[in-house]
This record gives structure tokens, C-alpha cells and sequence, in this order.
């Protein structure tokens, strides 16, 4: 934390000023403006650098800037751990996303996480009603029906940023919304009349991560009872796909009407994760189904209103079938869905589900939250084409990981292998994808020899993989390009044996 936010050098501080700026919903402060803040202007002049003007609200802004900057250029936590070590008082302060909640500075204070009780807060409801709009609007704008069902991710740290945005999609879908009692705490769930809610309710299959399940219990209970309510209401099915697909689920397995109902899905307690991610690290896969298979028999725990879980593989892979789309929020710009291998894990691995169940490549979406309330809903693959051109084909993203040695090669072999994740996931990634990193890592001889001259290990598994992507047909390389990758990683495999690296080097 010390390293993050302890002494940020005037740079560092600059970015962190610009994505604050950004997201804070005002006209956003210049690049130049920022960089003339950090650099000392005063506030007139920074003002009208950034405004074109120095009236009294646009100082107020550059004011507010300048003391986030303060607070970033400090060191508040050895003082904050000393002061406590000597037994003295640490004042308390909220915690989150700094880029969301710069009320976070100064660190080094005593940070309470969150209120179980405000989640989702009546922002979050008016966010995640708007997303959900932008959501169905883009699947329409891409030539789909409203869907019935939607497979929503939902993660426990990205709620917790943003006071159950998240949670606020979900209800919407459902058309339903949180209840609290007189002293203002959540109580549990109701329903919005179709009338106001202006469409039908779409049934929803929430997989929720095993972090989610432990750190809001309240919050699955109350997700569960919305569930329920819907498919209780009095309405007609062609207004109400939660009704619709409980009653029909219930008509043909004979169970009780709750069960039929039941729409949140987690791993059985003590569990994490689907397993998809170590299936597709190790490569010892055949078929795609094989991925449906392990994510459906982790994640089939169904939470009921009593906050007990069940494993209910069938009634999943029933709901499975009438998705129309996947979803998932991306809350940090410090990740994307190609950084660690739990986006794949979770969205691929319910979107490879819902094959398997239905039969069809469903439209897999990401919401990107990280650039303050206006979030960007796109596909997988814009978000994989996104990815790979900023991140692992820009030189300035690449020289920077690379600065870190040994560990910049292997976070550059995690890129490639989550991409492969996303391929056997869902099939969405486009094969250019997979050209373009060969040439830059692979073909590239100079590359190639630092790369392995930092890190064997990781530098031979790049061209494995690119090669493994090959053989499962994610892209197909001319033949030049494939006889030079086959040769490449002969070369870099030797050099993990040791053999021939005088030469090489
Ligand atoms: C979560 O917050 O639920 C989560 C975070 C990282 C990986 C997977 C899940
Ligand atoms: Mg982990």
C-alpha cells in the first residue's frame, strides 16, 4: 500500500489526477491543466487552463484536485501505524476504490469496509437500472430479442466498490428492488409493478463467486427472495420469464414451487472459483464440453430465502438453456478480463455452460465500470480487441511490464493464456489476436532472445500456448508463421533444458 499511495511520485500522481478527474461525473480537468497542478501553478491558473475561465465553482474544482494531490503526495501510513502501535487513537475512514472514493486519502487510518445493511444503496439501484438499459438496448442494437433469461457474474469486491451496483443490475433485471425497515436497514426484497417497470421481467441465473457468498450473506438471501417473488406474482408469462420458466420447471420434475424458483448459484461453502481456469492452465482438456462440466458441478449450489445452499445441477442446467446473454462488470482499470484468469473462470465458464445446455454461442458481455458512472457495455471480443491492442501489443504497456524482469515475462504469459481461456470459453476471440502476439513475442528474435533470457520458463510456455491455440483451431498461422513457431519453441523449450545458451546468448 506504501508503494501505491504512500509516496506517489508527480507523475504517477498526474494519471491518478486525470482517471479521478474523469470519473468524478464533472467537465473533467486537462491532461495539461493536471499536469500544471502537479507541476505548482496556482488555482487561476490552472483554472483557466483547464475551463477557459476562473470563476468561483471552477476553483472550487481545481481545489478539490489540489487536495487530493496533497493527500497523494504524503506519506500517512508509517505515522498511521505508529501512532497505533503506541496504543493511540486511528481516526476511522471509508475505504474502496480510490478513483471512486477519494474521501478514502489520507490513507493510513483505521478503514471500516462497508455497512452490510446500505447494500445496494439507492445509487446503486439508479446505476444498475441504467446499466441494465444500456445492456438490453446494446444486445438489440446487435439484432437480439429481449432476452428471457440473463447469466449475471456477480463478484463480492465489485459490490463492495460500488455499494452494490452490481446487485442493483440484478434486481433490476427481475424488476424488483430493496425493502428497508424504520431505522433504514435492508430488510428484504419487493417487487416493482410491471407498469412501472415498463417491460417484462427477465429471469435471471446469478452466479455469484464464493467471495460474494461469504462477505454478503444478507444480500444472497435477499437476491433469492426477489427470485421468488417474482415467479409468485399474479402476472401474465409473456410479462414475467421468471413465472414463466418456474412454472414449466416445476410441471416437468414434480418439485416444490420454491425449489423451481431458486436463481442463486454459488460453489458449496469452503469452495472457490469454477476450476475452469486450472483445466485450461494445465491444458489437460479435450473437449470444450469438458469446461461446461467442471463449472456446472462447482457452481450449482443454489442459495435459497434461508441463506442454505443446495446443489441443484439440473435446475441450473435447465435455466441455462433460455439464457439469451452473459454478463459481467469490469470494476478496476488496474485489470481486464485478459489480467488474471477469474474473469474466463466465471463469465467463460457460465457462457461455455450455457452451450452445453443450450445448444447456441450466446452474446457474452462486459460492463466496463472503471471510468466513473457512464459504464460501456461490450462484447467479449471488443473488450479482447481492446485488451490485446493497448495492453499486449503497445509498446509503452509492454516496456513498462518488462521492467519488472522475471516476473514481467510471466505476467505476459498469464495475458496469453486467459486469451486461450476466453477461445475455449466461448469461441469470441478473433484469430488476429493470436497472429499478432506471436509476431511480437514470438517472431521477433530480439524480443524473443530478452524474453527468454528473463524468464525461460514463462518465454517457451508463450509459444506452447500460441501453439496449443493453434492445434484446438482458436486461429491458424500460414505456414511460414507455424513452422517458425514450431521452431521457436524447440529453441526455448532447450533453453528451459539448459541446452545451447551459451549460443543463444
Ligand atoms: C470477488 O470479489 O468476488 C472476486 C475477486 C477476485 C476473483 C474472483 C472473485
Ligand atoms: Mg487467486
Amino acid at each position: 500500500l506504501r508503494d501505491q499511495l504512500g509516496t506517489l511520485a508527480a507523475d504517477q500522481r498526474k494519471e491518478m489526477l486525470a482517471a479521478i478527474s474523469e470519473a468524478s461525473g464533472d467537465r473533467a480537468l486537462t491532461t495539461e491543466a493536471i499536469s500544471s497542478l502537479v507541476d505548482g501553478a496556482s488555482d487561476r491558473a490552472v483554472s483557466r487552463l483547464a475551463f477557459g475561465r476562473d470563476g468561483e465553482a471552477e476553483i472550487a474544482k481545481v481545489r478539490s484536485m489540489r487536495e487530493i494531490d496533497t493527500l497523494l503526495a504524503r506519506d500517512s501510513e508509517i505515522d498511521g501505524i505508529k501512532h497505533a502501535l503506541n496504543g493511540r487513537f486511528v481516526p476511522p475512514s471509508p475505504s474502496g476504490d480510490l478513483i471512486r472514493s477519494p474521501a478514502i486519502l489520507p490513507t493510513g487510518r483505521n478503514t471500516h469496509g462497508f455497512d452490510p445493511f446500505r447494500i445496494p444503496s439507492a445509487f446503486a439501484m439508479l446505476e444498475g437500472r441504467k446499466q441494465v438499459d444500456r445492456l438490453i438496448a446494446r444486445h438489440r442494437a446487435d439484432g437480439f430479442e429481449l432476452p428471457q433469461t440473463v447469466a449475471l457474474v456477480l463478484w463480492g469486491t465489485d459490490n463492495l466498490k460500488s455499494e452494490g451496483g452490481p446487485i442493483g443490475q440484478a434486481l433490476s433485471l427481475i424488476g424488483a428492488r430493496p425493502r428497508f425497515d424504520s431505522y433504514g436497514r435492508l430488510c428484504g426484497a419487493e417487487l416493482v409493478p410491471l407498469a412501472e417497470l415498463g417491460r417484462p421481467r427477465i429471469d435471471v441465473v446469478l452466479s455469484i463467486s464464493g467471495i460474494f457468498r461469504d462477505l454478503l450473506p444478507l444480500q444472497t438471501k435477499i437476491l433469492a427472495q426477489a427470485a421468488y417473488l417474482a415467479a409468485s406474482a399474479d402476472e401474465p408469462l409473456e410479462q414475467n420469464f421468471v413465472r414463466k420458466h418456474a412454472l414449466a420447471y416445476q410441471a416437468t420434475h414434480g418439485c416444490d414451487f420454491e425449489t423451481a424458483a431458486l436463481r442463486v448459484f454459488s460453489n458449496v461453502d469452503g469452495a472457490y472459483g469454477s476450476n475452469v481456469n486450472h483445466l485450461i492452465e494445465s491444458g489437460t482438456w479435450q473437449e470444450e464440453d469438458e469446461l461446461a462440466e467442471v463449472f456446472t458441478r462447482r457452481k450449482c449450489f443454489a442459495f435459497g430465502q434461508d441463506g442454505q445452499s443446495r446443489q441443484q445441477r439440473d435446475l441450473m442446467q435447465t435455466i441455462l438453456k433460455d439464457v439469451g446473454l452473459a454478463y459481467q462488470n469490469l470494476e478496476s482499470v488496474e485489470l481486464g478480463v485478459t489480467t488474471v484468469d477469474h474473469y474466463f473462470d466465471s463469465l467463460g465458464g457460465i457462457s461455455r455452460a450455457v452451450r452445453k445446455s443450450s445448444g447456441v454461442d450466446v452474446p457474452v458481455y462486459i460492463g466496463d465500470q472503471t471510468r466513473g458512472t457512464e459504464g460501456k457495455v461490450r462484447t467479449l471480443s471488443e473488450q479482447v480487441t481492446l485488451e490485446t491492442r493497448t495492453r499486449m501489443l503497445n509498446p509503452k504497456w509492454f516496456e513498462g511490464i518488462l521492467k519488472h524482469g522475471y516476473e514481467g515475462v510471466r505476467h505476459i504469459e498469464a495475458h496469453v493464456t486467459n486469451t486461450v481461456g476466453w477461445s475455449a470459453t466461448t469461441g469470441q476471440v478473433a484469430p488476429w489476436v493470436y497472429q499478432q502476439i506471436t509476431e511480437t513475442y514470438v517472431l521477433d528474435e530480439a524480443m524473443r532472445l530478452r524474453l527468454s533470457t528473463l524468464n525461460p520458463t514463462a518465454s517457451a510456455k508463450i509459444a506452447n500456448r500460441l501453439l496449443e491455440a493453434h492445434q484446438r483451431q482458436y486461429w491458424t498461422p500460414d505456414d511460414d508463421t507455424l513452422s517458425s513457431l514450431i521452431m521457436a519453441s524447440e529453441q526455448l523449450e532447450d533453453r528451459v533444458e539448459g541446452i545451447g545458451v551459451e549460443t543463444a546468448a
